[in-house]
Parts: structure tokens; C-alpha cells; sequence
């Protein structure tokens, strides 16, 4: 069994296993950490091992990578990347800049490290408002790439933020229809989206949270019933923590089919040849690991 191959080896070499909320639930079940992009950066940097396989995509390796250069960070599919990220280039981001020379760049932990070079704080969905909050009322600000999180951000911060016009693709595969539906069809359920969610799918939800929020807000509410727009692996990682509540995925269509990239196969070949190793140029991590640690070490 594939399963008891992996976690034998991970014991014998003294690898963890780092894994994404959305994750496959194969790959979820043999995780030593499961998490959210903030709270698996902020392990990734902690743990006392000298190697890391980072079951997610390929930004979110990157970053542990930045942070910790001593360890050796594995990703089983180095192809598991993330359309968002793509959506800017660092050569754009700095004609944006040239246009606003004062402005402080806040970019989405979604984005590649060449972009994080160019970045002054870096957040994820989980501190994005406390990112923008701790930056002086009377700066300037270009978030991206990220357009929807960016607009939910500068609701409620109410500030004018100057929005790159990126989003995610799994994030627009819900729909007002089918959430008015579901709601419906399971009266007292709470409807919970992730912030890349367009503005007319947060504006019919009653919460905005991160993976890592969602998991808490559902722990601490009454309500037995949720419905969950987001990436759909979250469902299984909600059920798995509070086996007594039901978690419905708002769409089965919310698949990031790079996340699933990562199969336990791949998991099991990394684990035998430590490979492949993420690496990071060292000019491009220097400059971007600043922007990366205050992400990590804001309150
Ligand atoms: P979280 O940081 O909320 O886990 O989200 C990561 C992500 O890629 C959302 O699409
Ligand atoms: Fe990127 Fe969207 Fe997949 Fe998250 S769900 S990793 S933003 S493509």
C-alpha cells in the first residue's frame, strides 16, 4: 500500500510533510502539517528538519524556501503552479510602480518570487487586512495580484487601494444561483467564501475568510451545516476536523487542478530520491525575503 510506503519512509529519513488545506485527501492523510499558505509559511521556518516535502503549489514551496535557505525544500510536481501568480510579470509590476513612485507594493503570497523581489510586504488571505492596516493612512497602495481580494481588503479597511487586475480561476467557478439554492436546500446553513471570491459572490455570503479562518470559524459556530466556496478539498479537510458537521462544497466545479497535481505516487518518488528540489536564484530570494518576513511576523 502506497500509503503505508510513504509514511514509512518519512519516519526512517526524518522528512515532514507539509500539506495545503487543499490538498487531496491521500495526500492530506499522510501530512504531518496541514494548513493554510500563512500558517504553513510560518512552520516551514520553525521546524528543527533538515528537509521538507511541501505537498502545494509551487509559490507556496518557494516561499518556505526564502525563508528557510538551509533547508532542503521538495515539491513532488514542480509543474504545480498557480495561474494567479502568473497574472503579473515583475517587468509590469514596476511600470505600475514608475507611475506611482510613492506607493508601498502589497503583494499577495500568490505570486513568484521574482515578483516578491519587487515587493515591499508581502500577505495571504489570512493577515491581508492587517497588512494594508499597518500601512500609514496616508501612503499609497498597489495590491495585487489579486483584484478580488484586493477589493474585499479595501472594504474593509476603507481605503482606496490601486488594484492589479488578476484573480483565480477555480475562485470564479461559483455562482449567486446556486448559493441562493443551497441555502435553500439546507435551511441554517452558513455560507462561508474564501476572499478571491468575485464582489457578487461575497456580497450573498455571510462570512469572507481565508482556509485557515474557515476552519476556525466552523469550529467555533453553532451552526451544524456550511457551505463552502472555495477550492473543494476544503470540505474534506472541514470533515475530517469536525466529523459531526456537514460541509457542502458551494460548487464541485472549485477543483485547482494544479493542487491535485501532487499524488501520492509523485509523493512517494520524491520521498526516495529527495527530489525535485525547489531552488530560488540567490539574488531574487535576497530581495524578496524582507517583503516575505514582515508577512510572517505581522500580528
Ligand atoms: P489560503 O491562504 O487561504 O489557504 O489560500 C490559498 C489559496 O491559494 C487560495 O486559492
Ligand atoms: Fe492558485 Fe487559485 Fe489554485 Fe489557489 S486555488 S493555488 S489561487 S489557482
Amino acid at each position: 500500500m502506497i500509503k503505508e510506503q510513504i509514511l514509512e519512509l518519512k519516519k526512517k529519513k526524518g522528512i515532514s510533510i507539509l500539506a495545503h488545506n487543499y490538498q487531496s485527501p491521500e495526500i492530506q492523510d499522510v501530512a504531518d502539517h496541514l494548513g493554510d499558505s500563512l500558517a504553513l509559511s510560518r512552520t516551514a521556518r520553525h521546524l528543527d528538519v533538515d528537509t521538507i516535502i511541501f505537498c502545494g503549489v509551487l509559490f507556496m514551496a518557494e516561499t518556505a524556501s526564502i525563508l528557510s535557505p538551509e533547508k532542503k525544500i521538495i515539491i513532488p510536481d514542480l509543474n504545480a503552479g498557480c495561474p494567479l501568480a502568473d497574472m503579473i510579470t515583475p517587468g509590469s509590476l514596476r511600470e505600475l510602480k514608475k507611475k506611482h513612485p510613492k506607493a508601498v507594493v502589497v503583494t499577495y503570497v500568490n505570486s513568484t518570487a521574482e515578483v516578491k523581489a519587487e515587493t515591499d510586504i508581502c500577505c495571504t488571505s489570512a493577515n491581508a487586512l492587517e497588512v494594508v492596516n499597518s500601512i500609514p493612512n496616508n501612503k499609497e497602495i498597489i495590491f495585487g495580484p489579486d483584484k478580488n481580494l484586493g477589493s474585499w481588503v479595501a472594504s474593509q479597511a476603507k481605503r482606496d487601494l490601486i488594484l492589479w487586475d488578476g484573480f483565480c480561476v477555480v475562485h470564479q467557478k461559483f455562482s449567486t444561483e446556486k448559493i441562493e439554492e443551497l441555502r435553500t436546500k439546507y435551511p441554517g446553513s452558513v455560507v462561508m467564501v474564501h476572499p478571491e471570491v468575485p464582489p457578487e459572490i461575497e456580497a450573498v455570503s455571510d462570512v469572507t475568510l481565508g482556509t485557515g479562518g474557515m476552519i476556525r470559524f466552523a469550529g467555533a459556530s453553532d451552526a451544524s451545516t456550511f457551505i463552502v466556496g472555495t477550492e473543494v478539498g476544503m470540505a474534506y479537510r472541514l470533515k475530517t476536523l469536525y466529523p459531526n458537521k456537514s460541509f457542502i462544497p458551494a460548487s464541485s466545479g472549485a477543483v485547482c487542478k494544479n493542487m491535485k497535481k501532487i499524488t501520492p505516487e509523485k509523493l512517494l518518488q520524491s520521498l526516495k530520491t529527495l527530489k525535485p528540489v525547489v531552488t530560488v536564484p540567490d539574488n531574487i530570494a535576497e530581495a524578496a525575503r524582507s517583503a516575505i518576513e514582515k508577512m510572517v511576523e505581522i500580528k
